[in-house]
């Protein structure tokens, strides 16, 4: 019998890209998309390429008595109504993977970075669903924590890395599509104002910040205190981000290529390019991949690492599904074997 799942916030990019996904999954039934102001609008008048799947569906409202019958459940809204969510479906045993920040952080790094209490102090952080290193626990998790596209991108690049990096010298530059700021409008993102332009907006407040320090110390030893700029790009998806460090004395070239070689050999979607072949984000754009190459600088004694990701990909909709595959016990990769669309 196929798991019977549901989406929280399917009118969002994140949850249609779930849809997308499990479209061609075959292990799971779709039972419930929920909405919130566009509950009862037919999906394919806000995503065309759902439209084939089936013409007549509409988004549900969202009705917390159909969810905790569920197996397994996505909430992909804003943090806010994630946590109120998220609560009630960790105390019915419903599995949930959470795509927001709302269960990412602990409590006060919460209350620092996102300018209020956590209303659920006892439940965050939750398990942080960086899936390649933290299999054993998303496996038998209740409420997965879903990492940010920027974070996402950025760790993998620099956590194999870590021993060899100097506490307190890192510097991530990261650049997203639109999609990355979800589908409402605003002046921000208003086609006008970034087609044909890139810009840097954040710095060096954004809470992705801290999510790549709490990452990092959650996996590799502590490295301080991240500088993190991340930047519009005039695309819809696409992800990259180029991370900078000081090497500690003795590291070279080979060891940084050794490092991410040996890590991430067996991993069926990050990928490490030769050194000097740089990643581009049209390489994983519709795919859950990752493509990642370092270079050192013996001038400098700086690693610099570019890594890229599609930000609904890896970066939100093609790890939580990867988590789920694990959380319900199918193969890690269903749903998520297609390579980047090129060119
Ligand atoms: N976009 C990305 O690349 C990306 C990457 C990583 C993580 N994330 C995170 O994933 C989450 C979803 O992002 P997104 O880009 O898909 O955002 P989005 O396009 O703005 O979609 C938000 C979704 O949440 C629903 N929603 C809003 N308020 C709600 C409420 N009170 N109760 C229930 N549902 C509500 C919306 O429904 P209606 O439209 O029907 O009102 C919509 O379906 C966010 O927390 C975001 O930070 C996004």
């Amino acid at each position: 019998v196929a798991a019977r799942i549901g989406i929280v916030g399917a009118s969002g990019y994140g949850g249609a890209e779930l849809l997308r996904l499990l479209a061609g999954h075959g292990g799971v039934e779709v039972a419930v998309v929920a909405a919130h102001a566009q509950a009862g609008a037919p999906v394919a008048s806000l995503f065309p390429n759902l439209g084939g799947l089936d013409a007549d569906r509409t988004f549900d409202d969202v009705d917390v008595d159909r969810l905790v019958d569920l197996d397994l459940v996505f909430l992909s809204t804003p943090h806010g109504p994630a946590v109120e969510l998220g609560a009630t479906l960790l105390e019915a045993g419903v599995p949930t993977i959470d795509l927001s920040a709302a269960f990412r952080l602990p409590a006060d790094d919460f209350a620092t970075w996102y300018g209020e209490p956590h209303p659920r102090p006892d439940l965050t952080p939750a398990v942080y669903g960086l899936t390649e290193y933290a299999r054993d626990a998303v496996a038998s998790a209740d409420l997965v924590a879903n990492p940010g596209c920027y974070v996402t991108t950025a760790l993998l690049g620099l956590l194999p890395l870590a021993d060899a990096i100097e506490p307190g010298t890192v510097v991530v530059d990261g650049k997203s599509g639109t999609s990355g700021a979800g589908r409402a409008v605003s002046d921000r993102l208003h086609a006008t104002h970034v087609a044909g332009g890139v810009n840097a907006y954040g710095s060096p407040t954004h809470r992705h910040t801290r999510e790549i320090e709490t990452g990092l110390a959650a996996f590799a030893p502590d490295l301080g205190a991240v500088s993190f700029t991340p930047h519009l790009l005039p695309v819809a998806r696409g992800l990259l981000t180029t991370s900078y460090a000081t090497l500690r004395d003795g590291v070279g070239a080979d060891d940084v290529q050794g490092a991410l070689v040996d890590r991430y050999r067996d991993e069926p979607f990050v990928h490490v390019l030769a050194p000097g072949a740089f990643p581009t984000t049209k390489a994983v754009l519709g795919s859950n991949g990752c493509q990642l190459s370092a270079v050192v600088d013996p001038r400098t004694g700086r690693v610099t690492v570019v890594a890229v990701t599609d930000n609904l990909g890896k970066g939100a909709a093609g790890q939580a599904l990867q988590n789920a595959n694990l959380r319900l016990g199918l193969p890690e990769t269903a749903g998520l074997t297609a390579i980047g669309v090129y060119p």
